[in-house]
């Protein structure tokens, strides 16, 4: 089962490290899969680090990522405890993650995920804002892409950079990646989303593959990091906890099935051309 997913756009602050927060808490509780979560945060900021191990001091923890990615630790030895009330574990990022940037290596955390994945239901990446060696790392190990962004001129023009990489990142390294979808975030609720602005999301994209939830701008989700917890731990009845929920429950699961069905067609698929070509030959 393909339970990875990698949260990615280059556009800074468009709400990755929410949404893999908000995405993992909420799998490890409204999903059948093995409850338990990996959060792997690849951002050289750490913030998804931070607010997990309830650490808003900055410092960067003992063992991190990088560790394990320049093979100093195990990956089960990188692996840390966080304290929000969910079953959410972490492989927590640290600044020396910049310097792996500045290397060509893009399937070392695909080696990593590959050790790590029988012990989770869900391994959620969180990347940072650029289309660097860090995010390819993450589509190279990831199973899905998944792309938060707000809904305006400015932020969708820059997703054609997006979609290429994981285009590229598909035909050469990782055939098995596919896109979960586009979800549009921070729209201020006060506001009508453009339609223009959605045909043009989906233009890019694909109508099928932009999510028809939308996650308006709420206080509670700016303000659940700092309390370390999820935006469910933190106000189950506010509107951003039902955005989300909703948005997981009746989007994310589903297409997750959907899309797992069609990469079991394209392994049979693959499966019956091989073996036709080996009777040929
Ligand atoms: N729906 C929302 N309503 C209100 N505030 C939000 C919402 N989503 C995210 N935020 C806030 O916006 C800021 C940016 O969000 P976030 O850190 O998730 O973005 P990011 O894409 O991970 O940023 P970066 O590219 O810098 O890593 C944070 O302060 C976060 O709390
Ligand atoms: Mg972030």
């Amino acid at each position: 089962m393909g339970n990875v997913i990698a949260v990615v756009n280059h556009k800074g602050g468009v709400g990755k490290t929410t949404t893999a927060i908000n995405l993992a808490a909420g799998l490890t509780r409204y999903s059948d899969v093995t409850s338990s979560c990996l959060i792997i945060d690849m951002d050289p900021h750490g913030c998804a680090t931070s607010t997990l191990l309830g650490k808003l001091d900055g410092e960067p923890p003992a063992r991190s990522v990088f560790d394990v990615l320049r093979r100093a630790i195990t990956p089960q030895d990188g692996i840390a405890s966080t304290i929000y009330d969910e079953n959410i574990d972490l492989l927590p990022a640290s600044p020396s993650l910049e310097s792996m940037a500045k290397t060509q290596i893009t399937d070392r955390l695909a080696k990593v995920v590959q050790a790590l994945s029988t012990s989770y239901g869900w391994i959620i990446i969180d990347t940072p804002p650029d289309l660097g060696v860090l995010t390819q790392n993450a589509l190279v190990a990831a199973d899905y892409a998944l792309i938060p962004t707000p809904c305006t001129g400015l932020a969708i023009p820059t997703l054609h950079q997006m979609k290429q990489l994981i285009e590229r990142v598909q035909e050469r390294q990782n055939i098995w990646l596919q896109l979960m979808g586009v979800l549009v975030t921070m729209k201020d609720g006060r506001t009508p989303l453009q339609k223009n602005m959605k045909k043009e999301l989906g233009n890019v994209f694909g109508p099928n593959d932009v999510f028809r939830t939308i996650i308006t701008t709420n206080i509670k989700i700016e303000e659940a990091p700092a309390a370390s917890q999820s935006i469910y731990a933190y106000d189950s009845g506010c509107l951003g906890a039902s955005l989300y929920r909703d948005w997981i429950k009746k989007e994310f699961l589903k297409k997750h099935q959907k899309l797992e069905k069609r990469k079991v067609e394209m392994r049979e698929h693959m499966e019956l051309t091989r073996e036709a070509a080996a009777e040929e030959g």
